[in-house]
């Protein structure tokens, strides 16, 4: 239906870009090659350093416009939700449709950013796209500024970030990776990297013997693309390749070179410890920022908490990935969500009205029962 798909469909639930040759890759990272830190995992690369981290983090999830939401909405799938709530963060939708202000506004509230698969178009001019690039530049200045920022991007997440990166809207291949869960092959500078260290080491260990790693792509970053493009090669290292159904290797895992970003899903019981690893390792990042509300006010109006998800699994049948989402939450857009709080800002006059009416009318005895009738 629209040109989100016609342009570029991507993937679903895991990241992907890709790589070529010019990668060494190592045999295999020995059993005990991943660093355990002292407590398991759990202590993110040294975090524990950091002393007072955030309690309550919540991460920004961009939502993105086309199949199942309607046409003027936009969704975020429920099960990006879900994963971020396991590992004990809160929520908080970020439309794509938003103005600048309203996306500056939101930065200043979440402590990191999620950028889910999907398929968009991912040229500027295009709201998803510039919507992702505002955020993505923010995150950038933020974390040059010293306030610790991360940023995840799964599959079109990681796409969108390395066009971001890279200036080069032709960056990305086409590849043959649908739904085709992948081993990863680490690179020689996996395993001292943030991401791949803070994993547990039978997680490690798991991505490369078995394919836990969903990959559902029709586009990556082919390794060549990474020589051939200076400032993307700059900005990332390359932790993992995987080969397509072709046995085309394409990037499958990035980091930033100074501060953190990557992938992930399958529903095996390793693959679900994966899962929860890698939400795992992204919120207790996400703890070391201290974006904050204001008030209760901002972030009550700003949580997904106030949304319902809705069943799409029946849109299955009318075909194309976005649509196997099964459930969804399905946001109006600009015109509606402004008429909606200015309901809600009317909703909220009106009862303090009454509440002032009612405690005019109480006080004096003749007009107390007028005034309580009023209130009612
Ligand atoms: C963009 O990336 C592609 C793939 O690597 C490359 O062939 C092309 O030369 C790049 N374009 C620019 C302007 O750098």
């Amino acid at each position: 239906m629209s040109r989100a798909r016609s342009v570029l469909r991507v993937c679903l639930l895991a990241a992907a870009v890709l790589c070529a040759s010019g990668f060494r890759l190592p045999q295999s990272l020995s059993a005990g090659a991943a660093p355990a830190n002292g407590d398991g995992g759990r202590g993110g690369g040294g975090r524990s350093r950091d002393a007072v981290l955030n309690e309550r983090p919540i991460i920004g999830i961009l939502s993105q416009p086309g199949p199942p939401a309607p046409e003027g909405s936009s969704y975020i799938a429920a099960s990006y939700a879900k994963w971020i709530e396991a590992a004990g963060a809160r929520v908080i939708p970020i439309f794509f449709d938003e103005t600048q202000e309203e996306l500056r506004e939101k930065f200043g509230v979440i402590n990191g950013l999620l950028l889910p698969g999907g398929g968009a178009n991912l040229t500027p001019g295009h709201p998803f796209y510039d919507a992702a690039s505002t955020l993505v530049n923010m995150a950038i200045k933020a974390n040059d500024q010293g306030d610790y920022f991360p940023v995840h991007g799964t599959c079109l997440g990681l796409e969108t970030l390395s066009i971001i990166v890279s200036g080069n809207y032709s960056l990305l291949s086409d590849m043959d990776a649908e739904d085709a869960p992948a081993p990863l092959l680490y690179t020689d500078v996996a395993e001292d990297s943030h991401f791949i260290s803070s994993l547990p080491p039978s997680v490690v260990r798991n991505l490369q013997n078995t394919p836990i790693a969903m990959e559902n792509h029709m586009h990556g970053v082919l390794p060549q693309a990474y020589e051939e493009n200076p400032a993307f090669k700059r900005f990332f290292k390359v932790l993992s390749l995987s080969l397509d159904k072709k046995g085309l290797p394409y990037i499958s895992t990035l980091e930033a070179r100074q501060w953190p970003t990557f992938l992930n899903i399958p529903h095996s019981p390793e693959a679900v410890v994966m899962g929860q690893e890698v939400a795992n390792f992204f919120v207790r990042e996400a703890r070391r920022n201290k974006h904050a509300p204001r008030d209760e006010m901002q972030e009550d109006g700003m949580l997904l908490y106030q949304y319902k998800p809705e069943f799409t699994g029946r849109h299955r049948s009318t075909g194309g990935e976005e649509e196997d989402f099964e459930q969804t939450y399905i946001f109006s857009g600009p015109a509606a969500r402004l008429a909606a709080n200015a309901a809600k800002a009317a909703g909220a006059a009106a009862r303090a009205a009454k509440a002032a009416a009612a405690g005019a009318g109480a006080a004096p005895a003749a007009g107390g029962a007028a005034g309580m009738a009023a209130a009612r």
